[in-house]
């Protein structure tokens, strides 16, 4: 399991606001967990995702991944990219320029900045959702993890027909994401 998809988990079974249920799906019971890059290729990791990983994954003690080692993995990742350049905002312009620089794939350029677009004022609600009940001030700000599992949810839930695999796994992924309400 990859770094991100590490982020992906921590973030939606922390952060997985807006549940309710509907016709079929129990939002209370996620179906068996598939990875979702299976389902959606994404990127991939690439040398900033790997080196912030060293630094603070490699740094923190075994066990399971702690909510300060997935928010700073983040923030770190977000801010060495240059995604974020100034605090609890994106900047669009930097994403869009480096994803194509990047990736030939224009579809896919396309439905991550979108989900990045769209989950910013997401994150910055829930952000201060959050504020307000921290007593204390915590190592690294959990803006950058938010806005990560929102745009790797909303990247999945329009997943790009190139980078769809059909399976029933997938579909039924895919419809808890929908239908319960997670990402933006
Ligand atoms: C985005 O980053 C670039 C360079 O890193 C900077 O020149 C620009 O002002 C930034 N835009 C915003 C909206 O922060
Ligand atoms: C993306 O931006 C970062 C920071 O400016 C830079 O280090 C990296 O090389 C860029 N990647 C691409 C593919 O342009």
């Amino acid at each position: 399991m990859s770094a991100s998809h590490l982020l992906i988990l921590t973030c939606c079974l922390v952060l997985a606001q807006n549940v309710r249920g509907q016709t079929q799906i129990n939002c209370q019971r996620p179906p068996q967990l598939v990875d979702p890059s299976l389902c959606c290729r994404d990127g991939g990791r690439d040398q900033i995702t790997e080196q912030c990983a060293q630094k603070i994954v490699g740094s923190a003690a075994n066990g399971p991944p702690s909510i300060e080692t997935a928010t700073c993995l983040a923030e770190c990742i977000l801010t060495t990219s240059n995604y974020i350049t100034e605090p609890q905002k994106i900047n669009a312009t930097n994403i869009r320029n480096n994803l194509s620089a990047k990736f030939s794939d224009k579809e896919y350029v396309e439905a991550m900045s979108m989900a990045f677009t769209k989950c910013e004022p997401q994150a910055q609600q829930r952000l201060a959702v959050i504020q307000q009940q921290q007593r204390q001030q915590p190592k690294c700000s959990p803006f950058s993890a938010i806005l990560l599992g929102c745009t790797y949810m909303e990247y999945f839930k329009n997943c790009p027909a190139n980078r769809w695999t059909q399976s029933t796994e997938c579909a039924l992924a895919k419809t808890f994401v929908t239908q319960c309400g997670l990402g933006a």
